[in-house]
């Protein structure tokens, strides 16, 4: 689905699954959606394949398996069949690959949800994982939103766990967007929204907007 909204938005998407049957439904669904400007798709392990590209991109977009939450395959390469030591190492090392194909002032966006250790039961911070994996390449956390997930079936889901082991239920996902270079260059970055601030017809509403918040601030 990314790659195909990105193709849609006139950009050219890379986008790499270790699943082979994955990549050929992706492939199917950019001839019917897209033919005009097909997503590039490469089935492979990510860990050899983005050193690989040999492409420079402007956007890093990532949805990794949540450790052992949904174990996609019994492929050694797989990262959700793996330990979490041996998980983490290879996480990490595919962010380091994919931030190193990533321009100066760029973002990257990865959706990750947490889970916990299944024989403790405490979670395992795969967020703070991943914020730290982008930190150690440089890349620092500029926005974190939430994607809320099933809430409706809540109830029904967390029944046991909350009443005797008070676990609450979870309904979301972290969306961390990270920032490579120096943010002051943000709004270079976006020159059309710059020119609809000082549109004529905006000039006025933002200064007194400024004057607004400069009020409220002395007071
Ligand atoms: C949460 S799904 C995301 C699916 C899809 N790529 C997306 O972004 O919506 C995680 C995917 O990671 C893939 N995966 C697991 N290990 C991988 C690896 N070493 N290299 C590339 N993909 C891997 C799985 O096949 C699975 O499809």
């Amino acid at each position: 689905m990314r790659g195909i909204v990105a193709s849609v938005l006139g950009r050219n998407y890379v986008g790499v699954d270790l699943s082979a049957r994955q990549i050929a439904a992706n492939i199917e669904q950019g001839k019917l959606i897209v033919p005009g400007n097909q997503p590039t798709w490469i089935a492979g392990d990510s860990l050899t394949v983005v050193p690989e590209i040999g492409l420079e991109f402007d956007f890093l977009v990532g949805c990794p398996p949540y450790f052992d939450l949904e174990v996609y395959s019994n492929d050694k390469r797989d990262i959700s069949s793996m330990s979490w030591e041996q998980f983490l190492a290879v996480y990490r090392k595919i962010i380091f690959e994919s931030v190193k194909l990533l321009r100066q002032d760029r973002f990257a966006c990865f959706v990750v949800g947490d889970i916990r250790d299944k024989k403790t039961g405490y979670y395992r911070n795969l967020p703070g994982e991943t914020v730290k994996a982008f930190a150690d390449c440089g890349m620092s956390l500029y926005n974190d939103a939430i994607l809320v997930t099933a809430v409706g079936s809540l109830p029904i889901r967390v029944g046991h766990q909350f009443g005797s082991y008070r676990k609450l239920g979870k309904a979301h996902q972290n969306v961390l967007i990270f920032f490579k270079g120096n943010q002051k260059h943000i709004p270079q970055l976006f020159p059309e929204e710059n020119e609809k601030e000082h549109a004529p017809a905006n000039v006025e509403k933002v200064a007194n907007e400024k004057k607004y918040r400069t009020r409220k601030a002395k007071s």
